[in-house]
């Protein structure tokens, strides 16, 4: 996810149980012409294997050259980002658009296929729009290009992330590929995960904006799946991986440029926790480490206070 899943949030959801993480999505045409902010984005750590660095555009040549690239920095495979629907990227041919245009879809693909030795995975959507669904098409042509697996986002472009995502065509893909299919689109619980494995028979699901707010998904999924139940974290843990976080993001980034850049995460360590609104406006305005840490060590506090005392009332 693009602005989300930098090192620090996938190193975090690698620790709590995902077992494949990717890069945001990186344009091939700044990766060829080395835009270091771009190049940025490939930044990776051992710990976070298995990785897929995602590249997007419309253009064949300049996608084979941009893969090369970034299999020299070092991923275990690379993914092709069909899936985009915002404008800029799809209305130029780049993304979703490349739902407009199957010929040229199949070409890059293969095009990225050839330009290295890694596997190649596409990420794409339903169709353009609810009258233009052609994912029955593109998923058997995908795999002709070579693609090693799809992931398919189960909306169309026009949907954006609004509305139902409909995994009812899953079963139908994966009649007409040999391929692995991964389910994407509101697997947002442990038991959402549960129900698309049963309900479709996919061979993964990709969690996004759940994974942003509750990191702790990854790893109550597969309790779930264990155990057919599961606990959720506790403060000190939500705390503690919070900080890790943190940590991770300032290493990459500086204190300076780390911390205002981390207060898009704050919301999920902490949802639903009495006080967390408080916390969350306070801790908007701090700028250090240590104080971000003595914050949210002292917020606990205020808790198992809080907690105490209704124990004595209850009483
Ligand atoms: C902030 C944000 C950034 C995203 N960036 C990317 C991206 O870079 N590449 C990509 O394939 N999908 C991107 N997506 C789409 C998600 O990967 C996913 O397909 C979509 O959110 C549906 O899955 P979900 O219901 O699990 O969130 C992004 C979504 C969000 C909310």
């Amino acid at each position: 996810m693009e602005d989300v899943t930098d090192v620090s949030f996938r190193i975090i959801a690698r620790r709590m149980g995902a077992d494949a993480v990717y890069t945001e999505f990186i344009s091939s045409e700044a990766i060829i012409r080395s835009i270091a902010k771009q190049l940025k984005k490939m930044t990776m750590l051992e710990e976070e294997r298995p990785l897929a660095i995602q590249i997007y555009g419309g253009d064949p040549e300049v996608m084979h050259e941009a893969a090369q690239v970034s299999e020299a920095a070092g991923p275990d495979f690379l993914d092709i980002n069909c899936g985009c629907w915002v404008k800029n990227v799809a209305g130029k041919g780049a993304g979703a658009g490349l739902l407009k245009d199957l010929p040229r879809m199949a070409k890059m693909t293969k095009a990225v296929v050839d330009a290295v030795k890694l596997p190649v995975t596409v990420k794409t959507r339903l169709g353009w729009d609810k009258e233009d669904i052609n994912i029955l098409e593109v998923a058997p042509m995908l795999e002709q290009a070579g693609a090693a697996a799809l992931t398919i986002h189960c909306r169309t472009r026009s949907q954006g992330h609004s509305g139902e995502a409909d995994w009812s065509w899953i079963p139908k893909i994966k009649q007409r590929v040999s391929i692995p299919v991964f389910l994407n689109g509101d697997v947002n619980s442990p038991e959402a995960a549960d129900r698309a494995f049963r309900e479709t028979g996919c061979d993964a699901v990709m969690i996004a904006r759940a994974a942003i707010s509750n990191p702790f998904i990854f790893r109550e999924t597969k309790e779930f799946f264990a155990n057919g139940t599961y606990t959720q974290a506790s403060l000190d843990e939500r705390i503690t991986l919070c900080l890790q976080h943190l940590q991770h993001s300032i290493e990459l980034r500086t204190e300076h440029r780390g911390i205002p850049n981390f207060r898009k995460y704050y919301l999920g360590y902490f949802k639903g926790i009495f006080g967390a609104a408080t916390l969350r406006r306070e801790l908007m305005s701090i700028e250090s480490y240590a104080e971000v840490e003595d914050k949210l060590w002292k917020f606990a506090d205020t808790v198992r206070q809080r907690e105490g005392s209704a124990l004595i009332t209850a009483a």
